[in-house]
């Protein structure tokens, strides 16, 4: 199963990309996720990301799509994946396709998780990520036991550089502009399906369930 999670910052890809995992046992690959590693390591690469994504622009394509690619590689890849956060460009989404279409695979569905922005900044402002798993919580809607403290790993919980409020305004302008334009791509493709993002984690998990089960 070869799926895309589509949605603003703070829509809860990551938190139902993690969920997806569990049950499908299928790999998360969430580019933003790489580029904060490249910008943790210092790598040249980390650099270059670094000046976008603190100003909540986007990396260029040519740079992300060279990620992708490498990583759709892997061998755990081979039963699926799931897309977390790319494309987020129609040229991305055209770069993937093309890759795709030469390693012989396909996107089975498209999972589009809609929050309204109001929420979304509420979300976002609070969230709170494990230095070491990269466990999410939020100090509200799913608290860590011990503050400052992954429930899973012990790992020290951080708040994200572009998770800052004006920052937050400035990704979500940048999703609405370049990134809202992939929904009418995937459903003139047939494979969009809408699911509500302001249900609680679970509220969403059995939506995406539900999607999921009608498609093999
Ligand atoms: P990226 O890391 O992808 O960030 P994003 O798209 O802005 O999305 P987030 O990770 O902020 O949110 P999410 O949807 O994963 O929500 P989460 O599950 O954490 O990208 C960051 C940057 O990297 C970009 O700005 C760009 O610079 C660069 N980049 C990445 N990919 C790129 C690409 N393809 N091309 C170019 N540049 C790229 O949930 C958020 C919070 O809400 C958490 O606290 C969580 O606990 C809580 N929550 C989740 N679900 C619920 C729920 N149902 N109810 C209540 N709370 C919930
Ligand atoms: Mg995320
Ligand atoms: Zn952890």
């Amino acid at each position: 199963m070869n799926l895309i999670l589509l949605g603003g910052p703070g829509a809860g890809k990551g938190t139902q990309a993690k969920l997806i995992v569990e049950e499908y046992k299928i790999p998360q690959i969430s580019t933003g996720d790489m580029l904060r590693d490249a910008v943790k390591q210092g790598t040249e690469l980390g650099k270059k990301a670094k000046e976008y994504m603190d100003k909540g622009e986007l990396v260029p394509d040519e740079i992300v799509i060279g990620i992708v690619r490498d990583r759709l590689k892997q061998p755990d890849c081979e039963k699926g994946f799931i897309l977390d956060g790319f494309p987020r460009t129609i040229a991305q989404a055209e770069a993937l396709d093309k890759m795709l279409d030469e390693i012989g695979k396909k996107i089975d569905a498209v999972i589009n998780i809609y929050v309204p922005e109001e929420e979304i900044v509420k979300r976002i402002v609070n969230r709170r990520t494990c230095k070491k798993c990269g466990a999410i919580y939020h100090l509200i809607y799913s608290p860590p036991k011990e503050p400052d403290k992954c429930d899973k790993c012990g790992g020290e919980l951080y708040q994200r550089d572009d998770d800052k409020e004006e920052t937050v305004r400035e990704r979500l302008r940048v999703y609405k502009e370049q990134t809202e334009p992939l929904i009418e791509y995937y459903k003139k493709k047939g494979i969009l399906y809408n699911v509500d993002g302001t249900k609680d984690i679970n509220g969403v998990f059995e939506e995406i369930k539900g999607v999921l089960s009608k498609l093999s």
